[in-house]
């Protein structure tokens, strides 16, 4: 690796699975020390002790990042062992089976609205001072396809998904001048337990739909860790605000 992110103090939600934790991984990888924040805390320990056996620097923390309280103590406890922010990765999703607005309770809307927009929203929050106070920084906020089209979730996590390149978009416009790039991810189907689940349970048309890819296959996580580290390192340095496709074609057709 080429120690892109030497030095650097990078907070990842979402760091128990999937895409944050590829991301965890390669970031560490590339010099940065980590935060691995998820709710399941045996799986951030997991991705922290793969990245010491991996002789990187990773601190655990357990964090449900729908509930403010819970994300203070968890950026208090990260920056405690960091000394600080530079790198924030905003990973943390769930999907909401793909359910059109009559299939979609008022508890489900706010269960998908709470962690995949109101979630980056209190993260970013906490986060964002210690990053000031060490000169700025940079953010990558996970959207995804579903955040410029339909056919990528239902109606929640589509209007949650559109909320993270706004929220990206506004953040860019109002944090530039202090030195903080916000960037967005917008993968198409990802092979993870999120794209796992919906293969298993989702209808034929959403399954079909889900294996229509240009590329004729899904992304690793690795792929998309690849973005990330590039949005998150200074090779990105003129990129502010923008909302990165990486969807095998998915969307092109
Ligand atoms: N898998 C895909 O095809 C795909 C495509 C586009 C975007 N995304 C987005 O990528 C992100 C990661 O998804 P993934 O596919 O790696 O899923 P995943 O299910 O493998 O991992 C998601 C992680 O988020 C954690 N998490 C869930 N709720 C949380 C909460 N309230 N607080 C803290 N952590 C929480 C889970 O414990 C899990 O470790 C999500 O935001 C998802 O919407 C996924």
């Amino acid at each position: 690796m080429t120690g892109k992110l030497e030095g650097r103090k990078a907070v990842i939600t979402g760091a128990g699975s999937g895409m944050g934790r590829a991301i965890a991984v390669r970031f560490a990888a590339e010099g940065a020390a980590v935060a691995a924040l998820d709710l399941d805390r045996a799986a951030a320990e997991a991705t922290a002790s793969t990245i010491a056996q991996a002789g990187g620097s990773a601190h655990a923390v357990q964090v449900d990042v729908s509930n403010g309280a819970s994300v203070g103590a968890a950026i208090a406890q990260s920056v405690s062992a960091l000394g600080g922010i530079d790198v924030l990765a905003n990973i943390a999703g769930i999907l909401d089976g793909y359910a059109p607005i009559l299939d979609t309770s008022e508890e489900l809307w706010d269960r998908i609205l709470g962690v995949d927009l109101k979630g980056v929203f209190l993260v970013t929050k906490a986060a964002l001072p210690a990053m000031l106070e060490g000169g700025g920084g940079t953010i990558v906020n996970m959207a995804s396809i579903a955040g410029f089209v339909a056919r990528g979730g239902g109606v929640a996590y589509t209007s949650a998904k559109h909320g993270v390149i706004g929220l990206t978009k506004q953040m860019a416009a109002d944090y530039g001048l202090q030195g903080v790039r916000v960037n967005a991810i917008c993968p198409g189907a990802v092979e993870t337990a999120m794209t796992k689940r919906i293969l298993e349970e989702g209808e034929l048309a959403v399954i079909e739909s889900i294996n229509a890819v240009p590329a004729g296959r899904h992304a690793q996580p690795e792929e998309i860790a690849n973005l990330a580290l590039f949005l998150a390192n200074d090779e990105s340095s003129f990129v502010h605000g923008a909302a990165y496709v990486i969807d095998g074609g998915w969307t092109v057709v």
